[in-house]
């Protein structure tokens, strides 16, 4: 599994990689008003949705194999690090772009780093190929959590926020009925979820005023939301990763590229998952 993931990563990252190098050195005009690339727009959602559809029917179910639980297939790498590596694409390109910018000119700390007209149209189209990815990452992960129908995988119900989140880590009370994602990942999920809409919804409105006539007005506020939602997309991201650090959750973390964590962790640290495991009522 560890040579596949590594695979993945590789072919992700030289995607990403070969599309911002052309932006750079060989594409002239601007992606997001070519006709064709438009079309590539709308390609990388439907791919995303019917890879996620087929994933999600076909995926094997998590199992115990000797010492060891499966946790995450290749499926899983797809739609957590094609999108996560899309963000960072888009985070590098919105930065060189510029964001709170008015009348050309930056309205706080950070200068546009994009200054002459060709630097601006190589940011944009890298800005292209980053939403490329991070759209395929989440229409994947969306069509896959439909087609599995375990809908309570991700999302949190109070006993989760209260018991699992607020009371476990704040007033640390004991909470056993720990799932295969912890009541607290499933907090801290949701406002990623919501966060990542907005930027989607705003970027869709961006994107539907090179291919349609948008009113300034109506343009302006999706560029004051995609640009608030940026700073709030990179302090959440920075907490994501600062949890994973400072709980110290490398079992969680390793698994992201083994794909299994030990029996024993999963005993003790997942209890509820393990005994839909052991009574093989475990839906995904
Ligand atoms: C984490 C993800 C993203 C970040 C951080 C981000 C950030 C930015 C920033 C800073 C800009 C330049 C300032 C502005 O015009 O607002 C921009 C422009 C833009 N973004 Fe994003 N964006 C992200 C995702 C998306 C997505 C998913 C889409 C499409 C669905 C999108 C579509 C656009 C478009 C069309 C533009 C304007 C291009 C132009 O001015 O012609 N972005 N983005
Ligand atoms: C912008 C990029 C990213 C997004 C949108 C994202 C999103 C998510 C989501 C929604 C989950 C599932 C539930 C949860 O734990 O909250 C997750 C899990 C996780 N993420 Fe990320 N993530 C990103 C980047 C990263 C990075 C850079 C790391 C590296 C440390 C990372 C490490 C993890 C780990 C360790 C898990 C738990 C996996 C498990 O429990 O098996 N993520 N991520």
């Amino acid at each position: 599994m560890l040579k596949k993931t590594l695979l993945l990563t590789f072919v992700l990252l030289a995607a990403l990689g070969v599309g911002i190098f052309f932006s750079y050195t060989h594409i002239e005009g601007n992606l997001f008003n070519n006709r064709n690339a438009q079309w590539g727009i709308l390609a990388s959602v439907v791919v995303g949705l019917i890879l996620g559809v087929a994933r999600g029917l076909l995926k094997k179910k998590n199992e115990i194999k000797g010492e060891l639980v499966t946790r995450h297939g290749l499926g899983s790498l797809i739609s957590h690090w094609a999108t996560a590596f899309g963000i960072f694409a888009a985070i590098y390109s919105g930065v060189m772009l510029g964001f709170f910018v008015m009348s050309g000119k930056s309205v706080w700390i950070l200068p546009v780093f994009a200054k002459t007209q060709g630097a601006v149209t190589s940011a944009l189209n890298a800005h292209y190929f980053a939403v490329l990815m991070i759209l395929f990452g989440a229409f994947f992960f969306c069509a896959d959590y439909v087609a599995t129908r375990d809908w309570t995988l991700l999302i949190p119900n109070l006993q989760d926020v209260i018991q699992g989140f607020i009371g476990k880590y704040f007033l640390r009370r004991k909470w056993e009925k720990e799932e295969k994602y912890l009541s607290s990942q499933k907090s801290a999920a949701m406002p990623y979820f919501a966060i990542g809409l907005v930027i989607l919804l705003s970027g869709a409105v961006k994107v539907a005023a090179h291919v349609w006539p948008i009113t300034a007005n109506v343009w302006g506020w999706a560029t004051v939301i995609h640009d608030v939602f940026m700073v709030f997309i990179i302090l959440y991201t920075l907490v994501h990763v600062g949890i994973v650090v400072v709980l110290g959750d490398w079992p969680a973390f390793r698994s992201w590229w083994t794909g299994t964590m030990s029996k024993n962790f999963v005993e003790h640290h997942h209890p509820v998952w393990f005994e839909n495991l052991t009574t093989r009522t475990n839906k995904s």
